[in-house]
């Protein structure tokens, strides 16, 4: 049977939890949001103008988006009435653990219970919990109510129906989930992102090049390259006709033998590096910086589905 969600409780409003707030309502869900942050309502306010043009750029009708957003009192408010409740406190597992054990009291039955984090598994934080069946990850890439991918991660005790809601209510708001089947540290996503990460910090450790042209390296091949295939169908075609076949036994095995690099995590090390991604970016403001990556990635975002309509009206 599908879902209706009507009704979310945003948990935490900080940088995920205010986004996942524009995109709820944006889909023209209510949204309780609870967090203790005594300035709740200004940030909501000040996020829902920021975002609003990001969402309409997405086709969405924001006609009314701040009516559909109600501060909570406390978390018992927030999920009074709830669907669903997309969970985005600190990464701290006793924080979860406790807020997650309220949750299953307070919350209706029904109601779908999903954390954004980003390394802890639902397992360890719903261990002495009976009602774990309808908790699960939905870890989101910041900011959610642009980047399409989330991670759905079920616990070892999460039913499939759960899962199947999770991967519904996601696609509702136009989200694309991908289910992943083993509670690894990281999931998929933060786990390709710290191989490569890793080695940038390493590279700029060594003195092979700056933080500033290591991003160049990044957003003028690989981002690009990756925002329309991924890493194995980029080696298939990387390889010719033979594909990946041929990829694998010519340079993949040169390429899979490399010797990464293991940054330092020595303070002195760590701080010059702080230092030098600082010196490249920090005089110029979050807010300036984080707008314009935004307006980037919508521009990517919209000419691939520029192509994609394309493609699906020559097809039809
Ligand atoms: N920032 C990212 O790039 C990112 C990406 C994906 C997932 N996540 C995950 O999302 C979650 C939130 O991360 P964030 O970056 O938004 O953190 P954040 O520090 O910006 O926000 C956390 C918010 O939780 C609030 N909070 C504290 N106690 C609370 C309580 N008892 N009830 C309700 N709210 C409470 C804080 O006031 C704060 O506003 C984390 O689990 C993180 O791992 C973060």
């Amino acid at each position: 049977m599908t879902r209706h969600f009507r009704t979310a409780a945003v948990i935490g409003a900080g940088t995920i939890g205010l986004s996942w707030t524009a995109l709820f309502a944006g889909h023209g869900l209510t949204v309780r949001v609870s967090d203790p942050r005594p300035d709740l309502a200004e940030a909501i306010g000040t996020a829902l103008a920021a975002f609003t043009p990001h969402l309409t750029a997405q086709g969405l009708d924001t006609d009314g988006l701040a009516d559909r957003v109600h501060f909570a009192a406390d978390v018992t408010e927030a999920v009074r009435d709830a669907d669903v409740v997309q969970e985005n406190g600190p990464e701290r597992v006793a924080f979860k653990k406790e807020l997650f054990a309220r949750l299953v009291r307070e919350a209706p039955g029904h109601a779908l219970m999903l954390s954004s984090s980003s390394a802890i598994p639902a397992t360890v934080f719903t261990t002495d919990l009976e009602d774990a069946g309808r908790i699960l990850i939905g870890h989101p890439f910041n900011p959610p109510h642009l980047l399409p991918l989330v991670e759905v991660v079920p616990g070892e005790r999460t039913t499939e129906e759960a899962v199947q809601a999770a991967v519904d209510f996601y696609t509702a708001v136009g989200r694309t989930p991908v289910v992943e089947r083993q509670e690894i540290p990281g999931f998929v996503g933060n786990r390709l992102q710290s191989a490569l990460n890793r080695e940038a910090v390493y590279l700029v450790q060594q003195g092979v090049v700056s933080p500033e042209d290591l991003d160049t390296v990044v957003t003028h091949s690989l981002g690009i390259r990756w925002s329309t295939v991924g890493p194995f169908l980029g080696s298939h075609l990387g390889g010719g006709p033979g594909g990946y076949r041929h990829i694998s036994a010519h340079i993949g095995r040169s390429m899979q033998q490399l010797a990464l690099g293991q940054p330092s995590q020595d303070p002195k090390d760590r701080e010059r590096v702080i230092e030098a991604v600082e010196k490249a970016y920090a005089s110029t403001p979050y807010t300036h910086l984080a707008e314009a990556r935004d307006r980037r990635q919508l521009a990517v975002l919209s000419a691939l589905e520029d192509i994609r309509r394309n493609q699906h009206q020559k097809e039809n």
